[in-house]
């Protein structure tokens, strides 16, 4: 008899706790809308398209930009990827505006050997390789089989060969330690790195100890501020290895998230 009395006044309190809580819920929406939007595109429509499709939303990327790009033209292949994922479903590419910041410090440095951490569907890998001055190589590091395979693919579609573009299948701390023994590396002058943010230090501490950073060569690392990447940031505010500042953007294709993306140059060890 008191459970059904508890039953009855549960369902009447229930709906007006929920009303009570409405206007906070609405409040916390129209404040965090970029991250709701965010969620909804990045993990509802994509589990929906998952499943309605039967492909990885890096499979029907590529797909569209097989179908919509030109073939040997790296600026179509990275328009037709900003294409889609402005308007259709969203990726983590660097995407155009922060691949500009890239493109102009890779100008700038002109580096003969680069290093790329998180390849992913080979967005930055083309915009970096199309930067590159003539005899350079680029080294790119993916763990994900299903990615590398797409990103091998665009590459190659963008027109660059194994002599210019080197794509590794491993995790990025297992590739580095080998970098000298097994792909002969003597030195980075550039390395950008966009894979998991929680690697970018103990990654970063790993090319240190490896002597293949000298002096002027310079790191690129996406995404310091959103999702964010404090214990990188701090150690760079307290190892006086490294002159660096933070480029102030926006997340890709997005307008209203504030991102950053940091550049370091080495300055040797003292
Ligand atoms: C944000 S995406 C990279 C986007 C790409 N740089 C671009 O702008 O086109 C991150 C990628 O890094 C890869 N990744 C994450 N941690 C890694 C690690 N420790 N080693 C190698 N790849 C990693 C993920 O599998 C994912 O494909």
């Amino acid at each position: 008899m008191y459970c059904v009395f508890l039953s009855i006044k549960a369902r009447m309190v229930s709906p007006a706790i929920a009303l009570a809580f409405l206007p906070l819920l609405l409040t916390l929406i129209i404040r965090y809308r970029f991250f709701f939007v965010l969620f909804y595109r990045a993990v509802l429509v994509r589990i929906w398209n998952d499943c309605a499709t039967g492909l990885t939303r890096e499979e029907r990327a590529y797909q569209y930009v097989l179908t919509n790009a030109t073939p040997g033209d790296p600026e179509s292949i990275l328009e037709t990827f900003d294409i889609w994922c402005s308007k259709v479903e969203f990726i983590s590419n660097i995407g155009p505006k922060k691949g500009k910041i890239l493109d102009r410090l890779l100008m700038e440095q002109r580096p003969l050997t680069v290093l790329e951490l998180g390849s992913h569907c080979g967005y930055s890998t083309v915009r970096i390789a199309r930067a590159l001055p003539l005899g350079a190589r680029l080294y790119s590091v993916e763990m994900d089989q299903r990615n590398a395979a797409i990103s091998e693919k665009i590459t190659r579609l963008a027109g660059f060969d194994d002599d210019t573009v080197e794509l590794i299948v491993n995790p990025s701390d297992e590739v580095i330690p080998r970098l000298r023994s097994d792909y002969g590396l003597e030195r980075l002058d550039f390395v950008f790195m966009d894979h998991w943010k929680k690697c970018y230090l103990p990654d970063l501490q790993l090319l240190e100890g490896s002597g293949l950073l000298g002096k002027g060569s310079m790191i690129v690392a996406d995404n310091v501020l959103f999702p964010g990447a404090p214990k990188f940031l701090r150690y760079l505010r307290k190892s006086g290895l490294y002159e660096w500042k933070v480029h102030r953007a926006t997340v890709e294709y997005s307008k209203g998230i504030r991102d950053g993306m940091a550049e370091l140059v080495y300055q040797g060890i003292k």
